[in-house]
């Protein structure tokens, strides 16, 4: 059993803070999703891709021959098929890169799309893209980032610049951090590798492409957590006018950030359409998922912290090393190459810090999304996470009282950071000591020492960690140019119910209930009669689409200020039917009503009828508003979490205990969803802690092409979680809210590890990187040093 989160501690309210049961779920438990999977159509095509073995290698020639001639085959397209038609290479997020569809001259990764066969069923085009005959003379290739560096091998060699090196990007004071960390009386310095993971979304991804020659209209049918974006992208890249586009992404298995780029399997498919005229399916294997759709992370960073004796913290620097594979893909916003990083020096009052990053080139998948994170404030959190355990180490201080020491105070918010953000609000201080209470710090700890002098190994691991969520504000961000704002649309019926519309799509997050609660606690009405819509390019308003935790902090707040916009219509209305001024209408309650007399009151559902049947003079009939919301800023949820963790010394093996996830998430819309959402990025922040990570071998294999090999947690491995929250409601938020969803993913790895390094610090073991696996632990166990006796 677990401790629920607590509703916001605000006067009682209509919708908002309730738990209300999901209204998507009837429809997914009673099997009426709608996945890409389940959507066919007359004279529908298939297309399989052939996958290249090799990771770098030059293509001789390929034969089409032999799969032309099985029968039902009706297509094989390759690169230079796709170049006539000024497709072979696309776009990359940033726009400072480009990305080929299907391999023209050479490969760069092994599994890279080097040919599409389209034929009559799925089965048909797997079997005949393994006829498809490519003669390759394999290159040498360059795995790792920093085989990368000295430049003895150039991948792409399309480029101007004869370089692995992608770019340098830093921020903060160079100088005065050096100087300080220099003149500090201790400090810490450790590589600490985020190791490359993978989202790994239970649905893969698909298109079902659709030209419909009569109307000259592509639909496309796409699992996209961003319909609107692509549906640009498309017209962009093609040409073809964007009200010819539509974009339709169904239900979605989840996505976590997988269902952002672009992918060589639409293009193909989409193309095809176009060029036969009928529909084209493609969804992804397991293999093709893991091995060529967008990765995570692949970050290694050089994390240096220095401190006063009495540990205060005086200056961080962080040098990172990335690995982008063969393209430069990450999806980050345009000025952002290296994402959020800055949000580095986390929770802590650093007074000065410095950090950059080179990102570089070899023969791996291109990618670097953003899995269930506000692009790479994962990396970020866990290297300052980290690097504050082996400092409280190094200082012999307990961890929790050197980030008590450290915090930003909460009457320093709005806190402007040394890397350049302003933090909104919070109180680490509040939120650490209720964990600390909770989970019966003090106790666990001399429990620990008992059991040391048993010889036993057991681990308490802290993590405070900060996050900036909500891309965002249009002075800095876009993709692609497009700024970061989002929308929702709400058109009120004339019997009170109403239809929300918003350019966000969920992929599990549960939308179609918290938008429906938005709106129903800013409207009166009830939630279980707004019906919320997303993710149809022909009906949504334009939004940026769902990633980063970025739904609540953006869409959220444009669903309530198209409330506001409706209320303010609504007062008219009211003022009208009640004969009153419009100044003497006050909203209280979740009604209109002549101000002080509560006995002249309208409900909202009274106010749209009328809106319809009797409106006012001189005013538009209907209910209905817009809204386009461009934050003023970010916002910065934050929590304290605790691991407690057994660690076998015989067999390497981790319990992980006991696990308590205190999330301050601001104005929480839905308590039960939130609690959902911390359970799920638990469970995925468990899984990279301690069993994920795509591996290449020396010759760029990638050795983590499917689930047995690439772990994902059943509830058998999964820990029991335990969860609770404290609220600091985002001050320029219209509801106060912050996101939520991918905090458990970012704050929790470094809780884990920190946990089973404290667990082996008699040990001496100070660091080993994720995953922390069986066998790992207990080669680090087996070669220490330590002192323990047995
Ligand atoms: O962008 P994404 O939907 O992945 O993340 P989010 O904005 O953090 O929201 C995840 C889910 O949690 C949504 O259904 C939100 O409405 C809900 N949530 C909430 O109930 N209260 C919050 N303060 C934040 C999110």
């Amino acid at each position: 059993m677990s401790t629920t989160i607590e509703p916001t501690p605000t006067p009682e309210r209509h919708a908002m803070g309730k738990s209300m049961k999901r209204k998507e779920d009837p429809r997914f438990i009673r099997g009426h999703g709608r996945y890409l999977d389940d959507f066919t159509l007359p004279g529908m095509l298939w297309m399989s891709l052939v996958h290249s073995p090799y990771p770098h290698a030059r293509i001789v020639k390929i034969d089409k021959t032999a799969a032309l001639a099985v029968p039902g085959v009706v297509a094989v397209l390759t690169g230079e098929d796709l170049a006539a038609h000024n497709l072979a290479w696309i776009p990359t997020f940033h726009g400072y890169d480009k990305q080929m569809v299907l391999a023209v001259g050479k490969v760069l990764y092994q599994y890279q799309e080097v040919a599409g066969v389209i034929a009559s069923s799925r089965e048909i085009a797997q079997d005949a893209a393994e006829l498809v005959d490519v003669e390759y003379e394999p290159l040498d290739p360059v795995v790792n980032p920093f085989q990368s560096r000295d430049d003895k091998i150039i991948l792409r060699d399309d480029r101007e610049n004869k370089t692995n090196h992608i770019y340098h990007w830093e921020v903060g004071k160079r100088e005065e951090t050096d100087a300080a960390i220099a003149a500090s009386d201790v400090s810490i310095k450790e590589r600490i590798v985020f190791q490359r993971c993978h989202p790994a979304p239970l649905e893969p991804c698909g298109i079902l492409a659709d030209m419909n020659p009569a109307t000259g209209r592509l639909t496309l049918y796409l699992t996209s957590q961003a319909p609107h974006a692509h549906r640009t992208v498309v017209s962009l890249v093609t040409g073809i006018p964007e009200d010819k586009i539509h974009v339709i992404s169904p239900d979605l298995g989840g996505g976590f950030g997988n269902k952002v780029p672009v992918y060589p399997g639409y293009v193909v498919s989409a193309a095809a359409s176009v060029v036969l005229g009928v529909p084209v399916k493609w969804i992804e294997t397991r293999t093709e998922n893991l091995t060529t759709t967008g990765f995570a992370r692949d970050y290694h960073m050089d994390v240096e912290i220095g401190a006063s004796k009495d540990g205060r913290v005086t200056a961080l620097k962080v040098a990172t090393v990335a690995d982008h594979g063969a393209f430069d893909a990450a999806a980050d916003p345009t000025k952002y190459p290296a994402g959020l990083f800055g949000i580095v020096t986390g929770s802590y009052d650093f007074p000065t810090a410095f950090t950059e990053l080179d990102a570089y080139f070899t023969n791996k998948a291109p990618g670097g999304v953003a899995y269930r994170c506000s692009f790479r404030v994962t990396e970020a959190s866990f290297a300052i996470e980290r690097g504050m355990e082996l400092l409280a180490r190094k200082l012999n201080m307990d961890p929790s009282e050197l980030r008590l020491l450290n915090f930003v105070k909460k009457e320093q918010f709005p806190y402007p950071s040394p890397l350049g953000f302003v933090y909104d609000s919070g109180d680490y201080h509040m939120t650490l000591r209720k964990a600390l209470d909770m989970i019966g710090y003090e106790d666990l700890r001399k429990e620990q020492a008992q059991k040391r002098e048993r010889g036993e190994l057991m681990g308490i691991g802290i993590s405070t960690f900060t996050e900036a969520v909500g891309a965002g504000p249009s002075k800095h961000f876009d993709i692609m140019g497009i700024k970061m704002f989002d929308s929702a649309e709400i058109r009120v019926h004339p019997t009170g119910s109403a239809i929300l519309r918003a350019g966000t799509k969920s992929q599990g997050q549960g939308h179609e209930t918290t938008w429906a609660q938005i709106a129903a606690e800013e409207l009166g009405l009830d939630p279980q009669n707004i019906m919320v819509e997303e993710g149809d390019t022909d009906t949504a308003p334009y939004g940026l689409g769902t990633y980063a935790s970025r739904s609540t902090p953006v869409a959220g707040a444009a669903i309530a200020m198209a409330s506001r916009k409706i209320r303010e219509k609504a007062r008219k209305i009211a003022a009208h039917l009640l004969e009153a001024a419009v100044d003497d209408v006050e909203w209280t309650n979740y009604k209109f009503q002549v101000k002080g007399q509560p006995d002249h009151a309208l409900t909202m559902q009274e106010i749209a009828f009328a809106a319809y049947t009797n409106p006012a003079p001189d005013s538009e009939p209907g209910l209905e508003a817009t809204y386009y919301y461009d934050p003023p800023n970010l916002t910065f949820p934050y929590g304290a979490y605790i691991a407690v963790v057994d660690v076998d010394r015989e067999t390497g093996a981790v319990k992980v205990r006991r696990f308590l996830a205190i999330d301050d998430c601001g104005t929480v819309i839905n308590p039960m969803i939130v609690e959902g959402q911390i359970h799920g990025g638990l469970t995925e922040g468990f899984a990279i802690a301690f069993m994920q990570e795509i591996v290449y071998d020396e010759s760029g294999n990638n050795l983590n092409t499917n689930f047995t090999e690439y772990l994902v947690p059943t509830s058998l491995e999964t820990p029991h979680w335990e969860t609770s929250s404290t609220c600091t409601p985002s001050p320029h938020h219209p509801i106060g809210a912050k996101g939520v969803g991918e905090s458990p993913n970012v704050g929790s790895p470094a809780a884990f590890v920190n946990a089973v390094m404290d667990a082996l610090a008699p040990l001496g073991v100070t660091h080993i990187d994720m995953p922390l696996t069986r066998e790992k632990v207990w080669r680090a166990v087996r070669d220490a040093k330590g002192t323990l006796s047995a």
